[in-house]
């Protein structure tokens, strides 16, 4: 997958406010200082943490909304699920609390040519983040929207899909079940591309079923990263390609070269 990436700046920003907005899931804004001057690409990633921090290495966070304000400041939106100190810091900080924060990184999405055909995003509990952020830049209508929960829905409050599948496992919102109660071979079939992020089971019974229907698929993989800006190789993928670097050769890759259950 190759896109143009934009350098990276290592920087500083504030929250602007945390909300809750499910059990362990937070939607931060964050306002960047002015050393940030581009926006981020659908997908791409940024390493953050609280100033001061309790944790050594910042967090790779993905894009869920990106603007620039009248006065010209980066504001990003992530949607973040408390899972460990980390991000238990950055959903619990307070309104003005000072993050360190670099990037834009990684290749992020890029729309493939689909002639006219429509796309379909798939995107599996947090993982929903940087596929809601990819859909806000394609042309309303033009990509049918899959999302997965664990229990009722979330961040999908900008997409602009011709339709929209929500399955949970519980059954609260949509068809109970997990993605093949939403999303079958034949359901692949009808589409230009599938572009997906979440649980790793759910990558890759996308990967099988685009395979199967013969459509192409591009899949954002999560690893974990200490540096995020590929020189500690820590965050290795295996690929049919050899080992590739999920921060900077990710996080997306294409269906085709992903080897699953293989991972370093
Ligand atoms: C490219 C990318 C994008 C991501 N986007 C989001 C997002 O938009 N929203 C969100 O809530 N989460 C996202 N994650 C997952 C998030 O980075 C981890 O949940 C987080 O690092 C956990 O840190 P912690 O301190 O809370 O948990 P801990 O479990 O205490 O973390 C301990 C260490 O493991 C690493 N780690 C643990 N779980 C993961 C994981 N699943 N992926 C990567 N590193 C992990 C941490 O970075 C840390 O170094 C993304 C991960 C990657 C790689
Ligand atoms: S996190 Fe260091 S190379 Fe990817």
């Amino acid at each position: 997958m190759c896109t143009e990436q934009s350098v990276p700046v290592a920087g500083k920003g504030k929250i602007i406010s945390s909300k809750q907005i499910q059990e362990s899931i937070y939607l931060v804004d964050t306002e960047l200082n002015e050393e940030f001057q581009n926006l981020p690409n659908p997908g791409q990633f940024y390493m953050l943490k609280t100033v001061p921090s309790d944790v050594y290495l910042s967090r790779p966070i993905s894009v869920y909304r990106s603007y620039k304000t009248s006065a010209g400041s980066v504001r990003v939106e992530f949607l973040i699920l408390k899972k460990g100190r980390g991000t238990e810091e950055l959903c619990t900080a307070r309104s003005e609390t000072a993050i360190k924060i670099i990037g834009p990184l990684g290749n992020g999405f890029t729309k493939q040519n689909s002639c006219g055909r429509k796309t379909a995003l798939v995107g599996g509990g947090i993982g929903v983040a940087p596929v809601a952020g990819f859909a806000q830049s394609l042309a309303d209508g033009s990509y049918d929207f899959f999302a997965c929960f664990k229990h009722g829905t979330y961040g999908l409050d900008y997409i602009k899909p011709e339709s929209v599948s929500i399955s949970t496992d519980d059954g609260s919102c949509g068809v109970k079940g997990m993605l093949p109660a939403i999303f079958s071979e034949k359901d692949a079939a009808e589409y230009a591309a599938v572009y997906a992020c979440g649980p790793e089971p759910m990558l890759k019974y996308v990967q099988k079923t685009c395979r199967a229907a013969g459509v192409p698929c591009f899949l954002s993989l999560e690893a974990r990263m200490a540096c995020g800006l590929g020189a500690c190789l820590g965050c290795t993928v295996k690929t049919t390609a050899g080992n590739k670097r999920c921060c900077k050769d990710g996080p997306v890759f294409s269906g085709d070269e992903i080897v699953f259950g293989e991972r370093k």
